[in-house]
């Protein structure tokens, strides 16, 4: 089975197409990072504007390598309903539908975090996934950390997602991008922290900080990154109080920021792994994409002899693969008139709103 996927939650505008929920044929994305480059973040009215220049033509190009007939070969169209920016979503929501009415094809609503997930399901002929041979054993626990959440799910089976924990306020991705603002590094923040720490030496440094690791020590498996902002912040206030901030500074804040940050998200995580019993742990979102984290999360599965999963990097952030691999293995089909773009889905919820 063949499944077309198009993915516009955010400032991504993508499109792919995977057969039988593992098999990437074509892959395909825009992106209008440049335009919110200089306003420090997503401008929701820009991305949206752009999402519907570039659908079309990221969907021709995504179709290009099927051949004369590209349509002749999808068996289902599927689509990221939730969550998201909501004139970003329409714009994809809106073509799926208009394809699956003209073209008489299945339409397969994802929630988008439950999309993150499937992105270890993924193969192809790309050598970065070549440990991926066969897919994640169920039960799995997954640990999923993106721009807006981090939750812990066990994953009984396809389409059964149990939350065990999430965050009482901040995503791990949000304090990454927010610390990542007020040391004045270009946005997307994420990627530049993890860049920053790497000049950080420990043995060598001036600078021993130390930030809070909030709810380490709590029994259950939620997860507060608020608090890390503000001692961030006044670690940062403090030593501009003292001397000019210097690039070793920051390089040491930045460090001390990635090793709080994934300490907790490992330590609850092994939390987890002692209290579940699972086959394997999966890593996803945006964050996976974490050198440091990913790094972690395989001394964990060592020490917890469980297979772990983690995506290609490029297969961390958004993109539209992860989405037709989840249709492939959620196929929950929805009347095209019936779906709507809902921005508000969690994990647990259905991504297709039947009403
Ligand atoms: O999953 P994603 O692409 O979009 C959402 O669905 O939110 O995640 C984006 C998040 C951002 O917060 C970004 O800063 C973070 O992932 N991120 C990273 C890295 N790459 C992306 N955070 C830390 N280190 C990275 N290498
Ligand atoms: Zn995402």
């Amino acid at each position: 089975m063949t499944i077309l996927a198009i993915e516009t939650s955010c400032d991504e505008t993508a499109v792919a197409v995977v057969e039988n929920g593992r098999k990437l044929l074509t892959n395909v994305l825009a992106t209008s990072l440049d335009i919110h480059v200089k306003y420090g973040g997503v401008v929701p009215d820009m991305a949206a504007r752009e999402q519907l220049l570039s659908i079309l033509p990221v969907l021709k190009d995504a179709l290009a390598p099927l051949g004369p007939n590209p349509f002749e070969e999808i068996d289902a169209i599927a689509v990221t309903s939730g969550p998201g920016l909501i004139g970003s979503l329409l714009i994809g929501v809106e073509t799926a539908k208009a394809l699956s009415f003209a073209l008489n094809k299945p339409l397969i609503a994802v929630n988008h975090l439950v999309g993150h997930i499937y992105a270890n399901w993924l193969t192809s002929g790309n050598p970065d996934l070549a440990y991926h041979k066969s897919p994640p054993s169920l039960p799995a626990l997954v640990l999923l950390v993106s721009g807006n959440h981090s939750d812990i799910v066990l994953m009984a089976s396809h389409g059964k997602y149990v939350a065990l924990g999430s965050t009482l306020d901040d995503a791990a991705g949000e304090c990454f991008d927010k610390c990542g603002r007020l040391l004045d590094l270009p946005y997307p923040y994420g990627p530049y922290i993890e860049q920053l720490a790497l000049k950080h030496d420990t043995a060598k440094s001036e600078f021993k900080l130390k930030l809070p690791r909030p709810l380490i020590h709590s029994r259950d498996l939620n997860f507060s990154f608020s608090g890390l902002k503000t001692a961030f912040l006044y670690l940062y206030k403090s030593q501009a109080e003292k001397a000019e901030i210097s690039e070793t500074f920051k390089a040491a804040l930045a460090f001390e920021l990635q090793e709080a940050v994934t300490d907790v998200l490992i330590s609850k995580l092994s939390k987890a792994a002692d209290l579940h019993s699972a086959k394997s742990l999966i890593l996803c979102g945006g964050v996976a994409a974490n050198k440091r984290l990913r790094e972690k999360f395989q001394n964990l599965s060592q020490k917890q002899s469980l297979p772990h999963f983690i995506p290609a990097i490029k297969l961390c952030t958004d993109n539209a693969a992860y989405i037709a691999a989840a249709a492939y293995f959620n196929q929950t089909k929805t009347v095209w008139r019936d779906l709507k773009a809902n921005p508000a889905l969690s994990i647990t919820s259905p991504a297709a709103n039947f009403a």
